[in-house]
């Protein structure tokens, strides 16, 4: 039988080799995506517990036996007697009460320390404390990613900020790839904050990703469930993951983990150093939650710091 008689044309090697390759890549990629699925199904995260109304933040409560009497009467004492501050870089504009308020409300409350952690309270001005310089460039930082990148969210996020407490949680110091995530993830896994976003995950019909890239797309996309509590389809259409676009109901979160990536890739890149050489995680902040606990609401975080500020 001569070639031309066949109907259909021959197979060379090659197309016969993509053909089963990609078969059992496409069988692979959706088993995976299946069993992402029925996991994520089986460990959802609990719950976060529900915690009183504050005036300032998101799921997050200030208060606290932190503050020592005596650095309370020092406060009163440093305010009469100096109703303009001496020594401020960053929080200009305001008088000596205004700066108080928002140390008690979101720097000393949002690590949950006492005055004295940073000053000498017989003198708010004294630079001796070099956790007050830290602090400082902790208030750039801040700023910076509300500027940059918060900025960007639409309000029906909910217009919130980032402040000392969501990160630090009432906490001076802490893991910021704590147990709770690394339990669920291989141990040594990091956010892959080396590559460009978007893009840098995406596997559908690029024919030389491998299964580990699968495995790390996949450990990134539980990575963040777990941090946001929240199902693939918070973000994606499950119909077709590769999708982008604003979802039915209104908002587009993939867009807006896509800006989140990227911001968590620039504090890796530029603000490791002064958080103690640690790399960011999504549950860093988030902590099983969508908009994370101590997250500020509009207004409450200074000017200066905030997402609608110019650069100081
Ligand atoms: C985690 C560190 C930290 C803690 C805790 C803290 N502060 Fe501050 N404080 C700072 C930094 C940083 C500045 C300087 C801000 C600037 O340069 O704009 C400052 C400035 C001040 C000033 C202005 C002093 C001046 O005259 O220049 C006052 C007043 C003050 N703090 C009061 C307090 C009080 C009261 C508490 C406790 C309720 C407190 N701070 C807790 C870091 C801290
Ligand atoms: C993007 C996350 C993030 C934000 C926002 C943030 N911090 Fe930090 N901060 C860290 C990390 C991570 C460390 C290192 C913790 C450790 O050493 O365990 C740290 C360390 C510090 C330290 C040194 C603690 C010590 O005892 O060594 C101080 C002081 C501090 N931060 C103050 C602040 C203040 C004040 C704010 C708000 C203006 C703030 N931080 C906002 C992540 C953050
Ligand atoms: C918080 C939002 C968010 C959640 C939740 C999430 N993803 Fe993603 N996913 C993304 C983003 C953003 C990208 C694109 C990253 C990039 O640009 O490289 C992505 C990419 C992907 C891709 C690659 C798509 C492509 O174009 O090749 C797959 C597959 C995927 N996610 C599956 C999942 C699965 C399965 C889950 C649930 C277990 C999940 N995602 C949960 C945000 C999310
Ligand atoms: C430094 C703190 C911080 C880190 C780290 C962080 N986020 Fe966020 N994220 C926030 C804040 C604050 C908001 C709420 C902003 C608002 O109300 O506009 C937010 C909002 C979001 C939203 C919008 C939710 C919605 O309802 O549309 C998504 C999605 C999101 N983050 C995903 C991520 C992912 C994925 C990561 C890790 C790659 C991450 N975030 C890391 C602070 C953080």
């Amino acid at each position: 039988m001569s070639q031309q008689q066949n109907a259909f044309p021959p197979l060379n090697d090659d197309t016969k080799f993509n053909l089963v390759a990609g078969s059992v890549a496409a069988v692979t990629m959706l088993l995976s995506i299946v069993a992402f699925w029925w996991i994520w199904l089986i460990v959802q995260p609990p719950a976060p517990k529900p915690i009183p109304e504050s005036a300032v933040y998101n799921n997050y409560d200030p208060a606290g036996n932190h503050l020592k009497p005596e650095s309370l009467a020092a406060m009163q004492k440093y305010i009469t007697e100096n109703e303009q501050p001496k020594n401020v870089q960053i929080l200009k504009g305001w008088n000596t009460k205004q700066i108080s308020n928002y140390m008690v409300a979101q720097v000393a409350g949002g690590l949950k320390v006492d005055c004295s952690y940073c000053h000498n309270i017989n003198n708010f001005a004294d630079e001796s404390n070099p956790n007050k310089a830290k602090s400082r460039a902790m208030m750039l930082m801040s700023g910076d990613l509300n500027r940059s990148f918060v900025s960007k969210l639409p309000v029906s996020v909910g217009g919130y900020n980032i402040t000392c407490a969501t990160c630090h949680n009432g906490k001076p110091k802490f893991e910021t790839y704590p147990t709770e995530i690394q339990n669920t993830l291989p141990n040594d896994y990091r956010l892959p904050l080396e590559r460009e976003y978007p893009g840098g995950l995406v596997i559908t019909g690029v024919k030389t990703k491998s299964l580990d890239e699968v495995e790390l797309n996949q450990n990134t996309m539980y990575h963040m469930n777990l941090s946001l509590g929240q199902g693939c389809t918070f973000c994606h259409n499950a119909r077709y993951f590769p999708a982008t676009g604003v979802k039915e109901g209104g908002r587009d979160q993939k867009q807006h983990a896509t800006w989140m990536l990227q911001m968590s890739k620039h504090i890796n890149n530029s603000y490791s150093p002064i958080m103690a050489n640690q790399t960011p995680s999504c549950w860093m902040c988030h902590q099983g939650n969508s908009v994370p606990p101590g997250a500020a609401k509009a207004g409450q975080v200074p000017d200066v710091l905030s997402t609608t500020s110019s650069a100081p």
